[in-house]
């Protein structure tokens, strides 16, 4: 599939701003032995009978303390943050989810 590279650019982006604040967060805790990782990870599978074209996926993975259950189906609301005031709009999983949406998932 063809992908609009400045909009991906910017999912990646958001999703890889918030590895880092998480993996930041938790290296302040003070915990021996952790060492903040984030890793990027992407995949093209071919679909069968449609040349190169196929399902991208962007896997952005962070070490930090991860999402609470309780607040997982907020998360691509529009203005849904639990960062202190001035430090996050909350709008950097909304947009995401949409580029993603208008990306089309087949
Ligand atoms: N990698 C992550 N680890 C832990 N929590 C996360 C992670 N990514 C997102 N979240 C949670 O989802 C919320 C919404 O994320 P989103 O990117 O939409 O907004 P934000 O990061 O708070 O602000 P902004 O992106 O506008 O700076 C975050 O406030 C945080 O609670
Ligand atoms: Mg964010």
């Amino acid at each position: 599939m063809n992908v609009i590279p400045q909009d991906i650019g910017r999912v990646v982006l958001n999703l890889i701003t918030n590895a880092f604040y998480a993996v930041n967060e938790k290296s302040r805790q003070g915990i021996a032995g952790y060492e903040p990782t984030v890793e990027v990870q992407t995949t093209l599978s071919p679909l069968p009978g449609r040349g190169g074209g196929g399902e991208v996926s962007i896997i952005v993975k962070d070490n930090g303390n991860g999402i609470p259950e309780n607040i997982r189906e907020k998360i691509f609301q529009p203005f849904f943050t639990t960062k202190p005031t001035g430090q996050g709009t909350g709008l950097g999983l909304s947009l995401s989810y949409d580029i993603v949406k208008a990306h089309g998932v087949s």
